[in-house]
């Protein structure tokens, strides 16, 4: 029998995460094409972000900025470096590498700079932790191609994986080929996830004409290109680690009445472990098939299909977990809101400022759902409280109730750890201030470092350490031993 486990193992990865389309700004340097995020409006919890095909010079658009990392990269990995961060989660910007995304040859600009990060990172023995597709696909492929309702994309995602695996193959080992692939699944991910234009007025958070047929079809496209790039990392360099990325959301029935526990698991399973069934295992469920037969749903699939999907599982399977909501079989119940997809309301949670219900042993209860699942390494890449914080006269920023939010959630890992479960990995979100993919603004800040900048893109981007970057410093330098 194998021996009891009491914390967090030797080696554990500690770190932090971001996306490029979120922090790096340049949006325009170094020879890159224009993205989807580029073209996203600012907008707040009640205002939605606005897609606009055109750029609009009386519009703001937070990301182009970002917080600057493009040229401020040295500085931060010093500070995640200073924290002692033994990982960093970064994505690359599939614009920065290839333009218009269909380009014959990539952009040695772009991938210069990212040797440059990689080679900073190096510096202080920080492990990159890469998205090859954080909801920043270039622009042109949404315009030509209808994004990921072609499959012609598939061929382009694989010709950007070929450039950037050769280039970063003796730096970079553990790869995530679709942020929250599962996005998919709601109508939220359909120009998020699936680059695909929503019909209608082009708000972000509330797209009229929802289409579950090209969606569900544009995420076959992605099962596919993540198969046949995971084959072709393998081939490649045959000690990477290529893993797949769900916003796991954990779902309760709000009763015990049973056919509120069959709708929580209906909402488990397409939502969440749909995607990870295929990406795990290499094959759709049988739950899925019967979805898309009784929702007259067609998936276009190719001989060879099946095949691909086999050939490219996943070894190791990472999340993002911010909150819970329940589900009822009744009507009118209070609505919560969350990340990608919402529910109904707790009565036993408390909510962030942005109704985000916080759930820490949630947490626990998913790693061990989705570890008995599939029994293969996982990761913990996104969890954090998104809040407003204030800056003192002295200058210091006391964000304890990041502390707190944090806290609980890494115990509940700990718990999971001694359940059994193989977790290696924690990458809190937006360990740095960026702009929220939801909502566009600076004010909803996740990080240990306090950015400089509010909502309207004023300030002077300086960087400020808040109480929680002592207090997580600890927290690594402890292995997650001391986390008072
Ligand atoms: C996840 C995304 O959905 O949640 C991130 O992978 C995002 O890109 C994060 O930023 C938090 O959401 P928000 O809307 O608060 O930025």
């Amino acid at each position: 029998m194998q021996h009891l486990i009491n914390g967090f193992p030797e080696g554990f990865l500690w770190g932090g995460a971001t996306a490029a389309n979120q922090f790096e700004g340049g949006y325009d340097e170094g020879g890159k094409g224009l993205s989807g995020a580029d073209v996203l409006t600012g907008g707040t919890h009640t205002t939605s972000r606005r897609i606009t095909p055109v750029l609009d010079q009386n519009e703001y658009y937070p990301n182009h900025e970002g917080i600057d990392f493009y040229h401020r990269y040295k500085e931060d990995i010093k500070l995640f470096a200073e924290m002692g961060f033994k990982v960093f989660r970064l994505s690359i910007a599939w614009a920065r590498i290839f333009p218009n995304g269909d380009d014959k040859e990539p952009n040695e600009e772009g991938l210069k700079f990212y040797d440059d990060v990689f080679k900073e990172l190096k510096k202080y023995d920080i492990e990159p932790l890469v998205t090859i597709s954080h909801y920043e696909a270039p622009f042109s492929l949404t315009k030509n191609y209808n994004g990921w309702a072609d499959r012609r994309l598939v061929d382009f995602f694989y010709r950007y994986c070929e450039v950037i695996f050769n280039r970063y193959k003796d730096v970079v080992k553990y790869w995530l080929t679709f942020n929250e692939i599962n996005c998919l699944t709601t109508p939220f991910g359909t120009f998020m996830g699936g680059a695909i234009m929503p019909k209608g007025n082009g708000e972000l958070n509330n797209i009229q004409f929802d289409d579950e047929q090209l969606r569900f079809q544009a995420l076959h496209h992605q099962f596919i290109a993540s198969a046949k790039a995971v084959k072709l990392g393998h081939e490649i360099n045959k000690d990477f680690k290529i893993g797949c990325m769900v916003a796991y959301m954990c779902t309760y029935p709000l009763t015990c009445n049973p056919d509120d526990l069959l709708l929580a698991q209906e909402k488990d399973n397409m939502n969440n472990f749909l995607c990870s069934d295929v990406q795990v295992r290499g094959e759709y469920p049988g739950f899925a098939k019967r979805y898309f037969r009784e929702h007259n749903i067609n998936i276009i699939m190719e001989e060879n299909d099946d095949k691909i999907l086999k050939e490219g599982c996943v070894d190791f399977y990472t999340f993002s977990y911010y909150s819970s909501n329940c589900v009822s079989a009744e009507g009118n119940k209070d609505k919560s809101k969350g990340n990608v997809s919402t529910g109904l309301k707790n009565p036993y949670l408390k909510a962030s400022a942005w109704d985000w219900q916080i759930d820490p042993k949630g947490l626990r209860w998913s790693l061990n759902n989705i570890y008995n699942r599939y029994r293969i390494p996982l990761m913990v890449v996104e969890n954090g409280l998104g809040a407003v914080d204030t800056i003192e006269e002295d200058g210091s920023i006391n964000d304890d109730y990041r502390i707190e939010y944090l806290r609980e959630h890494i115990k509940q890992m700990k718990e999971a750890i001694i359940d059994g479960v193989d977790l290696i990995a924690y990458t809190t979100w937006g360990c740095i201030d960026l702009v929220s993919a939801g909502t566009g603004e600076m004010k909803k800040r996740y990080g240990f470092i306090y950015v400089d900048k509010d909502n309207e893109g004023k300030g002077t981007l300086n960087r400020l350490k808040k109480k929680s970057f002592y207090w997580y410093k600890k927290v690594i330098a402890t292995n997650g031993e001391e986390l008072d």
